[in-house]
This record gives structure tokens, sequence and C-alpha cells, in this order.
């Protein structure tokens, strides 16, 4: 009896020994990435909704997939230099992947060399590089939108209500007078969303005639003080304003609501929060959605098969090795959900 006991005893030692190593096996085991983010500003409304939905995914993978996920997230404030100097101190304190929107996106080779000398792969998000910059290195990608996309959807909206409203063209010359609001200069979702705004537009048959552009720089606040010296020098004859974002289309109905005038056709596009509450208050006509939730989970599930060292190219659908783009749509309130959060 005595003997049993002992040799019960014994198994139970080995059970425990065995449990508590693997424990500590399955702690060590837990994979843990390192993401290093470089914004060109964090205060762009846009770029904050990529953010915080990457910070979103990184919470739900760390739920269930039973992993640690650590973000470390620098704010440029619209330098260059400052980026740089993020950019050393991410590789320093050793990331396993840079995510990096950049303020000037002509500079990427700087950045990529930084990174591949320290083997450190670049996803590049929002501010496309050009081509030649990013086939520098083959850990290198793209996650964005086609600017052409939203630019032609936007133009949509602005046909559509051309052909359902005849009160568009307020003084009846069978030409749309329009000013445009455009993004900063060299971004390619600046130039090429007004060209094809403007394209789709004229194709529908409509004729255009411009009043005046210029950027605003995507913001809300320069958007407005443009948009009131414009209508000091034409007043009732802009019958259309196009924004190359809806931070910039809110600032042009702050000038309106002002001097308490009558809104004309207003587009924006991005689709934000803000933007969609003004749509269902009537103030503005339409919006484009750029995919924020889409282009944070792509960026994230690469960074995470980079950082697992896993093979990208099996695991996702790369466009030309190195490409991600998501879809724009022209925001529809009638089908706007509770779970959209409107
Ligand atoms: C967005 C803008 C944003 C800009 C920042 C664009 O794609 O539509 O709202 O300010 O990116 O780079
Ligand atoms: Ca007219």
């Amino acid at each position: 009896m005595k003997q049993k006991k002992l040799y019960l005893c014994i198994l139970l030692l080995f059970f425990l020994v065995g449990c508590s190593q693997r424990t500590t096996e399955e702690i060590k085991k837990v994979p843990e990435i390192k993401i290093g983010l470089t914004a060109y500003r964090r205060d762009d409304t846009f770029i904050n909704m990529i953010i915080s939905n990457i910070q979103e995914e990184g919470k739900e993978a760390e739920q269930q997939k039973n992993m640690k996920v650590t973000m470390n997230i620098m704010d440029a404030k619209g330098s260059q230099t400052m980026q740089n100097e993020h950019i050393d101190k991410l590789i320093e304190q050793g990331c396993d992947v840079l995510c990096v929107n950049l303020v000037d996106r002509t500079v990427a080779a700087t950045v990529i060399d930084k990174a591949k000398t320290a083997n450190i792969p670049v996803i590049f998000f929002n501010r496309e590089p050009v081509k030649e910059d990013l086939e520098r290195w083959n850990k290198v990608y793209y996650v964005g939108a086609e600017a052409s996309e939203s630019g032609k959807l936007q133009g949509q909206i602005v046909v559509e209500q051309y052909y359902k409203n005849n009160t568009i063209d307020k003084n009846g010359d069978g030409k749309l007078q329009y000013v445009v609001l455009e993004g900063e200069q060299g971004h390619q979702d600046a130039l090429l969303r007004t060209e094809y705004a403007i394209k789709t537009i004229t194709e529908a048959g409509i004729q255009m005639d411009k009043l005046a552009g210029d950027t605003a720089n995507w913001l809300r606040s320069q958007a407005e003080t443009k948009m009131n010296q414009w209508l000091q020098l034409y007043d009732d004859k802009i019958e259309l304003i196009l924004c190359n974002n809806d931070d910039m289309a809110l600032g042009a109905i702050d000038a309106y609501e002002n001097i308490e005038k009558e809104l004309p056709i207003i587009v924006g596009i991005d689709g934000t929060a803000l933007a969609i509450e003004a749509m269902m208050q009537g103030k503005l006509t339409g919006t484009v959605k750029n995919d924020a939730e889409k282009q944070a989970e792509l960026i994230f599930k690469l960074s995470y098969h980079l950082a697992m060292g896993e093979d990208v190219a099996k695991n996702m659908n790369l466009l030309r090795e190195k490409y991600i783009f998501t879809k724009y749509s022209i925001v529809k309130l009638e089908e706007m959900t509770k779970e959209d959060g409107y």
C-alpha cells in the first residue's frame, strides 16, 4: 500500500513538473510583433482614422491569436527632417516592421535605404512613393487606394445631381461654374482626384466653367479662408465646389454658414463621420468613402506576416508584388446601417 502511494506521488510530481514546463514553454511561445509607425501628421482626420483602426486590429490580434502586439506611433507634424529622425529611432529601438506615411513622398529612397541597412521591411501607406523608389528593395510595400477612382466617383455624384436637379445651373447658361479646393501639392490624391472628377463630369455632357482653384492642404481651416476669398470675388456665381477631401468640404460649408448663405453643390472624398453628419443635415451633397478600416486591416495583416517572417506573397493579394489598393465607393445614406455607427 505504502509503495503504491509513493508510486502515485512520483507520478503526480512528474505530471506537475511537466505542466509547469509546458506553461513556461507556452509563455515563451506567445509571439510578439513590434510595429514602428510614423505619420505625416497625426491630426489629419483621415490618417487618424487609419491609425486608430490599426490599433484596433492589434488589440483584436492579441485576443484572437494569443500574441503580443507593440506599437510605437510617432507624429512627424509635417516635417520630413523630424520623420527621418523618428525612423532612425524606431530602427534603433528594434521594430519588426516600419509603417511609413511619408511627409514628402518624393524622399522614400532615403527611408528605404535606412530600413534596408537594418533589414526591416517597410510598408508605406496613403502617400505613395514613386515606382522607382519602391523598386529599390524587395521588402518594400504600399497600401493605399487609386486616386483616379475617387475622382471618377466624385464626378458621378455631380452628374447624378445635375440630371436629377435642374436648379444646379443657377444662372441657366448651360455650364457649371465651379471652384476646386485641392489637397497638398504633389500628393497623388490631389491632382488626380480633380482631373478625373472633371473628366467624368464633362464626359457626361456637362460643360464646366472654372472660376478658381487652389490648395488648402487637406485642411478645414485653410479651406474656409480660401472660400471666404472666393465668396467675395464670385459670390452667387459659384454653382459647385469640388473638394479633394471631406475636411476641406466642411471648411467650405463653414464659410457659407458664417454669412448665412445658401449652400451650392459641395462634394468631398473620405466619408468621415463629420462629413456623413453634414450629408444627413443636407449641407454636404455627397462624398466618396476612402476605406480607412480596410486599409488599416491590410496594413496590419501585412505587418503581421512580415514580422512573423512568413511568405507575404502566399498570404496576401499583392499587385506587382508590392501594392495593395482598396476600393472607393460612393456614400449612400439610405444604405447606412446602425453598425456603421450612424
Ligand atoms: C485623404 C485626405 C488626407 C490625405 C493625407 C488623402 O488620401 O483623402 O483626407 O488628408 O490623404 O495624406
Ligand atoms: Ca451655370
